[in-house]
């Protein structure tokens, strides 16, 4: 505020300091203290003298030169608010995933692309298959020099030395280990399942089928089948590769480090291979024999008690930064500016007055691309509804985290980028802004949950504000470690047998914007998931994360929706929760399809976008009712959908 006698108090200081001189920074100084003693905000009116003021323009002292007239809002050629072209151009649902492509060759950079593939693929190959050659030449020479040694002195210095190169090669093995995983996360796993998924989509296309239970079947079926049929491939390869191998090296090998170039990579592709033909047969079979998803059979009763857990599911609500932006992945066929966000908090407040809610999951997506702006109009709208904002519980998607450029599908980042650091820490602040209090850090190893999110982060404020500011890759580093380390975040049942929630991040680290979908369950992550569970023996959860553990027994969905957003380790990630499967609820949003249903005893809640939908089509979410049932397990009621009218804004 400004209150309309401020210029009047600068006036009357400016005359008291120095009968209008030039002011000095003493009286600077002493006329800001004044005006905030006085109440007054804001800068000060500067007054000048006359003859360094600006001459006197306005329309009732000057003749208009030019003939005015106002311009037309209403009708003008092209109406801005509408968007146009530009906005549709990374979006699938307006242009060919050819189209897209297309312009992905035209715009790509490829300097970084030959550094990302250097950094991503190439140097941890080159570690892994140089490793073997490593080692073999250090313990040959070390052993012809033991050799030359007798008795029990010989035995002491072997001793030595095993113990020497158990310590310190230690580290050669990790990163090697590293390495391998990195690989694995990057190609293996991702290549089992596009052959897994490209398999069941030309068998679903092949033998269509309406029923979900056919539908598991032909897809366990299909499963192994992809399996078998990788690793017959990947067996290939490695016996193509295998002549160039070398496994042995020698000090002798220094002298000509150009020669090891083709053994180091193909061992590289040997190990990767031999791994990939193991275990896409293990992955294949044990896929085929899971527990498939079938729609929920029924719900549960409420329970007899009352102890009902009201949990408002929204998901994928792609806030924009600007009024009249439309989103990445509709374009101009979707929804425009947040309006329908406002709609949808509305709703939420009107049905939280009626019947109070517990807990308000957001699964992700709550931004379109993660970027400041659209935090902040999150945040201004959530601030509408303090009530709300002190229940709601937020995680990170894809677009949070993921998109590096909303624009240009072509734009990557390089795998130690400091941009794709910072979209976490805007998603991590913004995580903590609304759960810093009541979410606790689990640690790996740890039996049970650990500090909050508020005590874990408040050493490193002052290091993540001055990234946020600067950058730099030392800071990048850490920030990106302590983003993995970080989750899952666990909100601990009130009561033993109460309810728990559990928040994960399932966001692969791609590099690309054009694969920023694609999603990835860490074994840390998984294992500190399992601890918890474990340390509250009859408590019951809900397991929040973005992406879909699996296909759902519905009619095939477009390939490219298969194959370019999957949780890829998800069959393997259900097989974990297995034995707490009765009492957890998986929620997750990511696909924008409603789907309730149920992998063997674990049952799964899809969320629909309450947002993103064709112009002027309706959108709803759901509240659902979950409560403690017999045998410890946790129930799931008829949930209570909540329509969402089209309106004009929306687009
Ligand atoms: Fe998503």
């Amino acid at each position: 505020m400004h209150p309309p006698y401020a210029p009047i108090v600068d006036a009357l200081l400016e005359r008291r300091m120095n009968g209008g001189a030039a002011l000095d920074g003493r009286d600077v100084c002493y006329r800001t203290k004044a005006r905030r003693a006085m109440g007054l905000r804001g800068p000060p009116e500067i007054l000048l003298p006359d003859a360094m003021r600006a001459p006197d323009v306005s329309p009732s002292s000057a003749e208009p030169k030019l003939e005015r007239r106002e311009p037309d809002r209403e009708r003008p050629i092209l109406d801005p608010r509408n968007g146009d072209a530009e906005d549709d151009v990374s979006s699938p649902k307006q242009k060919s995933l050819l189209a897209i492509a297309g312009s992905l060759l035209a715009e790509i950079s490829l300097t970084k692309l030959l550094l990302a593939w250097i950094a991503s693929i190439l140097l941890p190959a080159a570690i892994l298959g140089l490793a073997p050659l490593i080692v073999t030449a250090w313990v040959g020479g070390v052993f012809s020099r033991v050799l030359e040694l007798y008795g029990y002195g010989a035995a002491l210095v072997l001793l030595a030395i095993v113990a020497a190169g158990w310590f310190g090669w230690r580290p050669l093995f990790r990163v090697a280990e590293a390495n391998f995983w990195a690989l694995n996360a990057l190609g293996v796993q991702p290549g089992y399942a596009l052959c897994r998924e490209a398999i069941r989509h030309l068998a679903e296309r092949a033998f269509p089928t309406r029923s979900g239970a056919e539908l598991a079947r032909m897809r366990a079926r299909s499963c192994a089948g992809a399996g078998i049929l990788l690793a017959i491939i990947a067996a290939l390869v490695a016996s193509v590769a295998w002549p160039t191998t070398r496994w042995i090296g020698s000090t002798a090998d220094l002298a000509v480090p150009h020669l090891l170039i083709l053994p180091t990579l193909a061992n590289a592709i040997v190990v990767m291979s031999a791994y990939l033909a193991a275990a896409s047969l293990v992955w294949g079979f044990a896929d085929a024999s899971m527990d498939q998803p079938l729609d929920l059979q029924g719900f549960d009763a409420a329970p007899s008690d009352g102890r009902v857990w009201r949990v408002a599911h929204l998901s994928d609500i792609h806030i924009v930064g600007e009024r009249y932006g439309f989103r990445i992945e509709s374009g101009r066929g979707g929804p425009r500016g947040n309006e329908r966000v406002r709609r949808v908090m509305a709703r939420l407040e009107a049905e939280h007055a009626a019947r109070p809610l517990d807990l308000i999951l957001i699964t992700g997506d709550m931004t379109d691309a993660g970027r400041s702006g659209e935090w902040a109009e999150f945040f201004d709208i959530l601030a509408g509804h303090p009530d709300l904002a002190g229940r709601t519980l937020i995680l990170p998607g894809n677009h949070d985290v993921n998109v590096v450029d909303r624009a240009n599908p072509a734009r990557l980042d390089l795998p130690f980028s400091p941009a794709k650091t910072l979209r976490k820490m805007r998603a991590l602040s913004a995580i903590a802004a609304f759960g810093a209090d009541r979410l606790r850090v689990m640690s790996l190893g740890a039996a049970e949950p650990g500090l909050t999110l508020a005590a874990t982060l408040a050493p490193l404020r002052q290091a993540i504000e001055a990234f946020a500011d600067q950058g730099g890759l030392r800071l990048s580093n850490r920030l990106a470690r302590l983003w993995d380390e970080v989750f899952p975040l666990i909100l601990p049942p009130a009561e033993d047998d109460g309810l728990g929630v559990a928040i994960l991040n399932s966001n692969a680290d791609t590099n690309f914007s054009f694969t920023n979908a694609l999603g990835m369950i860490p074994v840390d992550q998984a294992r500190k998931l399992m601890a918890a569970f474990d340390h509250y023996p009859e408590a019951r959860w809900i397991v929040g994360l973005h992406h879909h553990l699996i296909e759902y027994p519905m009619p095939v969905a477009a390939f490219s929706e298969r194959i370019g957003t999957a949780l890829i380790n998800g069959s393997w990630f259900q097989r974990v929760l297995k034995p707490y499967a009765e009492r957890i609820v998986i929620m997750h949003g990511h696909r924008h399809v409603d789907w309730i249903g149920a992998c063997g005893k674990l049952k799964i809640v899809s969320a629909p976008s309450p947002v993103m939908a064709r112009q002027s089509a309706p959108t709803h979410f759901y509240v659902h009712a979950l409560g403690p049932v017999p045998d410890g397990r946790l129930g799931l009621m008829i949930p209570e959908r909540i329509d969402i009218a089209a309106a004009e804004e929306d687009g």
